[in-house]
């Protein structure tokens, strides 16, 4: 295991506040993502938008047809900001949602060999990463990770709740000491290999135990459906590369965020890993949108094109497009 090192908010990391304008904006986003998970029906079509939505001047409208959608008024940044969020909010109540990031480097590395990730991607992609914390219920990441960077996994740099902690350590391999143990920050699970011997609790975390298939890694398709059983419906898999990579081959993924930083490593740990395809036409190719975070551009691509109904299709106007062919943040942080 590598050293610990912090990977979250060192001192002098100038992470962009939110402007005023987007401030509003993500004030909305967070007011609709915990009215949608307080509400414990399916929504009518006839639902009126609550009051405090109204209250936020129209900057998010809702419809059983189309979902959360971005009015026409929108524009600039707000549109941007709703364009990129509103498609994680649930389109009804119950619905399931599972997203994964990686931030890497050109050559497609999210750590250098030592493991040191501090920073591959720019301050926005870090805010980012905050704000996907905060729609989440719960935010999922592998053993390696929380030893090479004993992360806290909380909602900073943003308004927002902390979601509930995940760390998938099938051996039991991590310290007791690590802060996500120790902080009480926010309920956390220990997800280990069903077997015998377990503890009930490890630090403050819960330790789940989850079957295991012949090959003995962990039955993700069993950790993601007692985390529904659990209310946490909106799963968010912030890494390393080897956890995204098994949630992807796993068929797990409804999206995935990939932040591609204009840096070289050479030689790494590597993003994703999944097994070789036999032909370019079998390979995956997700519809995507890009837009650009920074110096970096996010890829949001839909691993799983229908999601179950889960996230919610913003309704956007037809807007100028980049070169890209595609929406891009107005500003660059
Ligand atoms: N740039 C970024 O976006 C980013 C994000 C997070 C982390 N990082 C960096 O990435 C590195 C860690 O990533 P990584 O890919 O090496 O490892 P990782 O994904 O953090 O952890 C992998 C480990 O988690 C356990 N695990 C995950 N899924 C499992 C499954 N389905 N079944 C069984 N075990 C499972 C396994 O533990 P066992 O080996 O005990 O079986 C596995 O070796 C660190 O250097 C960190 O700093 C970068």
């Amino acid at each position: 295991m590598e050293s610990a090192a912090s990977r979250q908010s060192p001192p002098g990391l100038p992470v962009p506040d939110l402007t005023p304008a987007e401030d509003q904006a993500w004030s909305a986003l967070l007011f609709a993502r915990r009215w949608s998970r307080g509400a414990t029906a399916p929504l009518a079509s006839a639902t009126p938008v609550p009051d405090p939505l109204m209250a936020t001047e129209g900057l998010i409208a809702r419809s059983e047809a189309t979902g959360w959608g971005v009015p026409p008024a929108a524009t600039g940044e707000v549109r941007t900001l709703l364009e990129l969020y509103l498609p994680l909010l649930p389109r009804q109540p119950m619905a399931t949602l599972t997203l994964g990031h990686l931030g890497q480097s050109l050559d497609g590395y999210i750590a250098t060999a030592r493991g040191e990730s501090c920073y591959v991607t720019g301050p926005a992609n870090i805010r980012h990463l905050h704000c996907l914390r905060a729609l989440a219920d719960a935010v999922l990441v592998g053993a390696e990770t929380v030893a090479a960077d004993d992360p806290r996994l909380t909602t900073r740099l943003v308004p927002g709740d902390n979601p509930t902690r995940v760390i998938l350590d099938p051996r039991r391999r991590l310290p007791v000491a690590r802060q996500v143990f120790q902080d009480g920050a926010a309920p956390t699970l220990l997800v280990c290999a069903a077997g015998e011997g377990l503890p009930h609790r490890w630090g403050q975390a819960e330790v789940l135990a989850v079957p295991t298939a012949e090959d003995g890694r962990l039955r993700l398709e069993a950790l993601v459906g007692e985390l529904h059983r659990r209310g946490l419906r909106h799963l968010f898999v912030e890494g390393g590369g080897l956890t995204v990579s098994r949630f992807l081959a796993a068929g797990l993924l409804d999206r995935l965020h990939l932040a591609v930083a204009p840096v070289v490593i050479g030689e790494g740990r590597r993003g994703l890993t999944l097994p070789a395809s036999p032909a370019l036409g079998d390979c995956l190719r997700p519809s995507c949108r890009v837009f650009r975070l920074g110096a970096d551009l996010l890829f949001d691509c839909e691993t799983r094109p229908d999601p179950g109904g889960a996230g919610a299709r913003a309704v956007t106007e037809p807007r100028e497009a980049n070169s890209l062919g595609a929406p891009v943040l107005s500003r660059v942080y």
